[in-house]
């Protein structure tokens, strides 16, 4: 699987993010995370598809100082294997918007700046744009 890790980008309020790709056929998991840096996420956005626990679920945590905050967890999201997503957020407007579905999610540290960003899991990606 590829990865896409972007450091000292610089995304405002009312930026937005757009994602495109295609969740592999035999996906286990991809995530989307924003944040400062790999230890401080705004954002963990992780679609799993065969959990221990829940099977195909949305994930979605926060990270601080490298340590995860409490799991929020949808199992009634479109995201299906072999399927082109889009995946929209306009900052800090979390949630994103995968397939025209809300995801919420608050933003917990009250993040106002996300300079960094990571794309990586079962998911080919295919267009990634900040405008
Ligand atoms: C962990 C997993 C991490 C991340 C986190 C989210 O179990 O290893 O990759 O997904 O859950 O809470």
């Amino acid at each position: 699987s590829q990865q896409l890790e972007l450091k000292n980008v610089h995304i405002r309020a009312g930026d937005q993010l757009k994602v495109r790709g295609v969740i592999l056929h035999d996906a286990e998991r991809f995530e989307i995370d924003l944040g400062r840096s790999a230890d401080d996420l705004a954002l963990h956005f992780n679609p799993r598809f065969h959990d221990d626990t829940d099977g195909a679920v949305l994930v979605c945590n926060s990270k601080a100082a490298g340590c995860w905050g409490e799991e929020k967890r949808e199992i009634n999201k479109p995201l299906q294997k072999g399927t082109d997503v889009k995946v929209r957020n306009t900052f800090p407007q979390l949630p994103l918007l995968p397939g025209g579905h809300e995801v919420q999610f608050p933003n917990r540290d009250g993040m106002d700046i996300i300079s960094y960003i990571k794309i990586a899991g079962d998911f080919k990606l295919t267009s990634f744009k900040i405008c």
